[in-house]
């Protein structure tokens, strides 16, 4: 019996465990496993909806570290794992993403000599003002068992030294989670278009853009937030535009006295999985900075602009149907899209719903 202890903390760690833990708890004989939750983000719609939509167990764990510096709340996170993991002794930790939780669970476990699996590993954006890329290198650098979502980040991993042994290319498993789930989200849709149709005041809702923006390089410079908020006030003129507002987003202007309402603007607060996911496969299509959410409209189907320089999913613009831009190009880009004539793009290789399958044959041969 090998015991795993399975690492959640910020809202897109949630919609990637479940499906591990689903898949998992086929084999009660060979896992043990047990829930810990960092506390990162704590209030109820980045956390709590997320347990409800996708039938997570409660937390085994809970470390409720909440917010500040990123040193802060590495360090609160390393100090409060440590004496868990000390105490349950697991034969694995697994980790996920590029969270501050995904790099302080792993450091401390590596610490103790604890192996480290990290899933969706090897991506890069190759910028490394982001906060994610400092959290993703270190943490494969750290982990035993390094499974991928895309081709680039095997190619990554392999230059930057680590044994391809170690390595597994397994597919999405964030789109397992979508697949299982996408049935009962659009089940919603009839509930969520009436009440948007109502707050749109019955605007016609056919098309519309749903936004959703929280990097730091776009929200925390109150200049350069308020420039993105005209031009969503500029495409609201013509089409519906919907912006769930992530806490980040709303505490910077809050701070910086800007208003969050804005008239023409459907303002929301932030969405649970199933209602998000209902809005995104119906929306015309999507302005983020997400890094899920490119993944998630490439296998939609759904054109997807990315407010961003880079991206550390390149298959979601070379296969699918993402593009980065800029305040200065989004419109021609959005007109492509209103024209009917943007790519189509297709679903990447193994992004099947079948990734937790995948993971979990690996971890059953570790066993044996
Ligand atoms: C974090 C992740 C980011 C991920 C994002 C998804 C890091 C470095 N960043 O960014 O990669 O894309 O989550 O949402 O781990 N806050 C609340 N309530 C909450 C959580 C946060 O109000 O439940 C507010 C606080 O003001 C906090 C701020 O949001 O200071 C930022 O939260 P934090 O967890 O530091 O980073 P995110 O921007 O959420």
């Amino acid at each position: 019996m090998r015991r795993i202890v399975h690492v959640v903390g910020a809202r897109p760690n949630f919609m990637k465990v479940a499906p591990m833990m689903r898949e998992l708890s086929k084999y009660p004989h060979q896992f043990e496993q047990l829930l810990l939750h960092t506390g990162q983000h704590y209030d109820d719609n980045m956390s709590r909806v997320f347990f409800e939509d996708l039938v997570l167990p409660n937390p085994d764990i809970y470390l409720g570290v909440g917010s500040g510096s990123h040193a802060q709340q590495t360090a609160r996170i390393m100090l409060a794992c440590e004496p868990v993991l000390m105490k349950h002794r697991p034969d694995l930790v697994i980790v996920v993403g590029d969270v501050n939780s995904t790099l302080a669970c792993a450091l401390t476990a590596a610490k103790l000599g604890i192996k480290v699996a990290h899933l969706e590993s090897g991506l890069r954006s190759f910028d490394r003002t982001m906060p994610e890329e400092i959290n993703r290198r270190l943490t494969d650098h750290i982990a035993d068992l390094l499974f991928t979502t895309e081709p680039s980040a095997n190619e990554n991993l392999c230059r930057e030294g680590i044994d391809s042994e170690r390595i597994h290319f397994v597919g999405n498993l964030m789109i397992d989670m979508l697949v299982q789930q996408l049935p009962k989200a659009n089940e919603r849709w009839n509930t969520i278009y009436s009440n948007l149709k109502f707050r749109s005041k019955t605007r016609d809702l056919e098309h519309c853009v749903l936004v959703t923006l929280h990097r730091p390089s776009n929200v925390d410079e109150v200049e350069k937030l308020r420039k993105i908020m005209q031009a969503l006030v500029d495409i609201a003129q013509e089409v519906p535009v919907i912006f769930p507002v992530h806490p980040r987003t709303r505490s910077r202007m809050e701070n910086a006295g800007e208003k969050i309402e804005y008239s023409n603007l459907i303002i929301l607060n932030p969405l649970g999985y199933l209602d998000f996911l209902a809005l995104m496969s119906h929306a015309t299509l999507v302005v983020t900075d997400s890094g899920g959410i490119q993944e998630e409209t490439t296998y939609l189907g759904v054109p997807c602009l990315t407010l961003r320089n880079t991206t550390e999913r390149p298959i979601t613009i070379t296969q699918g149907t993402n593009e980065l831009v800029n305040l200065e190009t989004i419109r021609q880009h959005i007109d492509k899209i209103m024209d009917g004539t943007w790519k189509k793009g297709k679903v990447p290789e193994m992004w099947d719903g079948k990734s937790a399958e995948r993971i979990v044959n690996v971890l059953l041969r570790q066993v044996d």
